[in-house]
């Protein structure tokens, strides 16, 4: 680990235990990439520096000023000076001018990690973090940007963030901040990215970088179904296992914009940040604007390492809850089991048969509050509705906690029913334009959460709720996106402040509850997967994944949340059959096996499915227990996937010692009269010998699968023979165990 400066080279080196990072000063103060990559025994290479690549250099030849800027490798290049490049910063003062220009004017190395104030972020300690602060300065606007770079002793990944203070006497206009930029040569790169919908969050995409503009992007208020703040330039035809990625992640829950542009000399500028689009902060005098941070990783071994750099950084340095390292409890949430359609009785029911077959959590979902008999009325009337809730939610905890279940609840604090009480109380709580009639998204509106008096509402009345009975999980739901963008509490020069406004005020209400509730776990979710980002992972280390439950649909999006969320973070259940979404049948031990993936919990009527399947759920559980610290905390690997195949599936969790792993292999759709399947297995021990076993559900056992004891070498070089199951969405679990 560590950060260097090279005082007479002006070189700045960034060390994560595998690669590093590198800038320097030019002559002329600008701040510019020289390298990121495999880790370098040499310190000083300025000379990659692009800055003699004259005779544009300003200082030797100031008639061609605009030329340099065009081509040298800015590390984080503004507006309206000559780089017409995409910028990652942009003004306007109050003379409506816009041209910036940064030199570098200081540094500081610091031990630890300062933390963004009100923004989620990784943390470090002074003994296993460092952090870059680069301080750079428009003269002229008396505008002051400081870059940071925290460097961690045990992950493969770089945390940036960018704030930016006016000096000056006037107020200016910021109407861009991005978090990160880096300057690269292409090497013939592809992006990929994640996409989707409701029901279909996160599936990966590759194309190749052409000229110009391409990215991901949301408008939307949130991080969204349909994009992810999250790109990656692979080399050509990388692989999980081979050639170089650069990734960008952006730990922030609300517009974003993740960019990269391909320029006029071949090189290629990667970007992410808060989406410029609606974008306008006003800095008086001595303000300061805190953009949210990136986290960067490099690879040159492929996809894989990348997954695995994300998963340790989240795990050590992002999730903060007690329940990070400790097992969560097997839970099982009425929603799909009876929609808006329960009471007392049909909960305490569930929570009976639940408890019976091992479960340890009861979740009520959404409807159990003011009128809320369906999803057209009552949001924001955070009172326990007593019609259905018969004899009040503490009888109903208190019940559940007699069965030895833990009782959670649901709620969807950022949101006003225009039929609550609430509304017709407050009807300029909404986030509306006056005049202009706010759109409906699922029959309800946004909270206008850029007014503290409305904060406080929401915050008060959870906690009352929590407080009156033994609640120890909350899911925090949000179910529609931001329109008709206005708010009563912001001047006209503010109103582009809303949507980041709204952003802190979400992160602040969260932070407040997991304050007075330090116990709490807080599980995110937006209509499904559309709030899955590392900005929510900070408050929560589980978040709804989809609500799309169908096994084989989640194996395309697990893949793609697994690209670089941890396992322990994705909320996984097992659903009843036909699936609500997709309407088919799938095995229920596989519906186990790909919820296993996960944080695995049931969303089904216990006391209505099939015999059969009720029987197989205390084995599920047992499975559940045994494989738990391994999928926690293991490595993952993936070794076939169904979103490119189209006919099987198939990852492995490693333990970190390399002394057993779990492999779980789904064929999707069996095909008549082929060979076995021979898979190459990864991430095991060459050195090592393992014996193979394969896990039998109904027995709780695992069976060997062959009686000799195979090199980890020949597992992953010659492969495991797999039999072909025998029927469409079968899969089975294996498990390696050192001899
Ligand atoms: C969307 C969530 O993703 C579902 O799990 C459920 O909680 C519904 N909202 C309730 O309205």
């Amino acid at each position: 680990m560590g950060i260097t400066f090279l005082e007479k080279e002006k070189v700045f080196r960034l060390d994560t235990p595998n690669t590093s990072y590198y800038m320097g000063i030019s002559d002329d103060k600008y701040l510019g990439h020289i390298y990121y990559g495999k880790k370098l025994k040499e310190t000083n290479i300025r000379y990659l520096l692009r800055e003699q690549e004259a005779p544009f250099v300003p200082s030797v030849n100031g008639r061609d000023k605009l030329s340099y800027m065009d081509c040298f490798p800015m590390e984080y290049p503004t507006h309206g000076v000559g780089d017409f490049r995409e910028d990652a910063i942009a003004v306007r003062t109050k003379g409506g001018h816009t041209a910036l220009e940064l030199h570098y004017k200081g540094h500081e190395i610091i031990k630890g990690k300062p933390m963004p104030e009100g923004l989620p972020a990784t943390f470090g300690g002074e003994d296993d973090c460092e952090t870059l602060k680069v301080y750079l300065q428009d003269e002229v606007l008396s505008l002051e940007v400081v870059l940071s770079y925290s460097v961690f002793k045990d992950a493969d990944a770089i945390a940036r963030d960018v704030k930016v203070i006016n000096h000056g006497e006037e107020e200016i206009f910021l109407t861009k901040v991005y978090s990160a930029c880096m300057d690269m040569d292409n090497k013939d790169f592809e992006l990929l990215t994640l996409h989707g919908s409701w029901a279909r969050e996160r599936h990966i995409q590759r194309n190749p970088v052409g000229c110009g503009f391409q990215g991901v992007s949301s408008v939307r208020g949130e991080s969204s179904h349909q994009h992810h703040p999250f790109v990656a330039l692979l080399s050509k035809g990388a692989t999980d296992d081979c050639g170089e990625v650069y990734s960008m992640h952006f730990v922030y829950s609300g517009n974003f914009s993740g960019l990269v542009y391909r320029g006029q000399f071949d090189n290629v500028r990667m970007m992410m940040g808060i989406n410029p689009e609606d974008f306008c902060w006003k800095l008086e005098k001595e303000e300061a604007f805190q953009a949210p941070e990136v986290v960067m990783t490099y690879s040159g071994e492929g996809l894989g390492a990348m997954t695995r750099a994300h998963h340790d950084l989240y795990r050590k340095h992002l999730i903060r809850s007690p329940y990070k390292d400790c097992k969560r409890p097997i839970l099982i949430n009425n929603w799909e089991a009876t929609y808006f359609d329960f009471n007392t009785e049909k909960l305490i029911a569930i929570a009976k048969e639940a408890s019976r077959l091992g479960i340890e959590m009861l979740v009520m979902d959404d409807g159990w509050f003011g009128n809320r008999f369906d999803d057209n009325r009552a949001l924001g009337d955070w009172f326990v509705n007593e019609e259905k809730i018969k004899g009040g939610l503490k009888y109903l905890v208190d019940e559940v906690n007699k069965l030895g279940m833990k009782f959670g609840i649901w709620f969807e604090p950022e949101m006003i029913s225009p039929d609550s009480d609430l509304y017709r109380a407050h009807p300029d709580w909404a986030i509306a334009v006056p005049g202009r009639e706010a759109g409906l998204c699922r029959c309800q509106y946004v909270l206008d959460l850029t007014r503290k008096e409305i904060v406080d509402y929401v915050f008060d009345r959870m906690c009352a709720v929590l407080e009156s009975a033994n609640v120890e999980y909350v899911k925090w739901d949000m179910n529609r996106q931001l329109a008709d963008l206005g708010s009563m509490n912001l001047p006209a020069d503010r109103m582009g402040e809303l949507s980041h406004r709204y952003v802190l005020a979400v992160y602040d209400l969260q932070e407040r509850l997991l304050q007075r509730f330090p116990n709490l776990l807080l599980e995110n979710c937006s209509g499904g997967g559309a709030r899955f980002d590392p900005g929510m992972l900070y408050y929560s280390p589980q978040i709804w994944c989809s609500d799309d439950t169908d096994a084989i649909e989640r194996l395309k999006i697990q893949e793609g949340t697994a690209l670089i969320y941890p396992l322990s973070s994705m909320g996984a259940h097992v659903s009843d059959c036909p699936n609500h979404t997709v309407g088919r049948v799938t095995p229920f031990e596989t519906r186990g096996y790909v919820a296993l993936a996960g944080t695995f919990g049931y969303e089904l009527d216990v006391t209505k499915i099939p015999e059969k399947d009720r029987n197989m759920i205390p084995k599920q559980v047992a499975m559940y227990h045994k494989y738990y610290p391994l999928v926690n905390a293991g490595d993952y690997y993936r070794l076939a996937s169904y979103q490119e195949n189209g006919l099987r599936d198939a990852y492995m969790v490693v333990s970190k010692d390399k002394k057993e792993a779990l492999l779980t292999y789904v064929q999707v759709m069996m095909r008549p009269n082929c060979h076995s399947v021979i898979m190459r297995l990864k991430g095991l021990d060459a050195e090592k010998k393992y014996k193979v076993y394969r896990f039998n559900i109904e027995s709780g056992e695992e069976e060997e699968m062959m009686p000799e004891a195979l090199y980890g070498d020949t597992l992953m070089q010659a492969g495991l023979r797999i039999e072909n199951p025998w029927g469409d969405f079968r899969a089975m679990l294996i498990s390696l165990r050192e001899v």
